[in-house]
């Protein structure tokens, strides 16, 4: 278990998939608005406030792409955005466990993820964002437990990562890289991400290009 490291030319072609501008594509509030299984699709994950739509945006170079919030609970839907010339999808998913909500939006919330994540057959992976600060909680867990079950593959990806010191991340790094050891479905890498300052972000770009490379797209 390790860090990710990209070549220099696994970089570049990470670079050149997200220098097209991705477009929004549309907004599933539930399972019947989804749009037909085409394509590949990577997913967004993680606990409410975690930094998804944020890490999405600075992923595509785009601030107001994905709508963000100082609040919990922002993204309500799973909102899809695309490659201009390719049938790539971003899917920025609503958080989960967040406790402060009414309890009927948790559960539907949580069953829109869970379903999505259990039943969508182009997901190609999904990046388990885990905030710097707190590492994996019993929820992640959760979530980590049922796409193991699905066969889904999946990275963590540690955010914020400004907003601790050298330290204290390398403690969660090790804390994080432990428990993704006893998960079948795990990707052995690690990604290191700020969306503040841009750390890792081009890790991220490229592993999401060797990703859909690997799968032939
Ligand atoms: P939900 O949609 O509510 O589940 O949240 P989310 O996971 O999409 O989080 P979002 O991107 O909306 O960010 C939540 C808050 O964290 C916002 O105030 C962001 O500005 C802040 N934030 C996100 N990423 C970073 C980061 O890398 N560093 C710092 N310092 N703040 C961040
Ligand atoms: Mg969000």
């Amino acid at each position: 278990m390790a860090q990710a490291e990209f070549s220099a030319e696994e970089l570049a072609q990470g670079d050149a998939l997200f220098r097209s501008a991705w477009e929004f594509v549309l907004s599933a509030p539930s399972h019947e608005f989804l749009p037909p299984m085409r394509g590949l699709e990577v997913a967004f994950a993680g606990r409410s406030n975690v930094g998804k739509s944020s890490l999405i945006n600075a992923l595509v170079g785009h601030r107001g792409l994905a709508r963000t919030s100082n609040t919990p609970g922002r993204t309500q839907e799973l909102n899809y955005f695309r490659h201009p010339r390719r049938d790539v999808f971003i899917v920025d998913m609503p958080g989960y466990g967040f406790a402060q909500a009414p309890k009927e939006k948790v559960a539907a919330w949580t069953e829109l993820v869970k379903g999505f994540l259990r039943g969508r057959q182009n997901l190609a992976r999904v990046f388990l964002l885990v905030d710097a600060r707190h590492g994996l909680k019993a929820v992640d867990e959760e979530i980590m437990a049922l796409l193991d079950t699905a066969a889904v593959s999946y990275q963590a990806v540690l955010t914020k990562a400004d907003k601790v010191k050298p330290h204290e991340l390398a403690r969660v790094i090790g804390s994080v890289e432990e428990k993704l050891a006893t998960h079948a479905a795990a990707y052995p890498f690690l990604i290191v991400t700020s969306s503040e300052t841009g750390l890792g972000i081009p890790d991220l770009r490229a592993a999401t290009a060797q990703l859909l490379a690997e799968r032939g797209a």
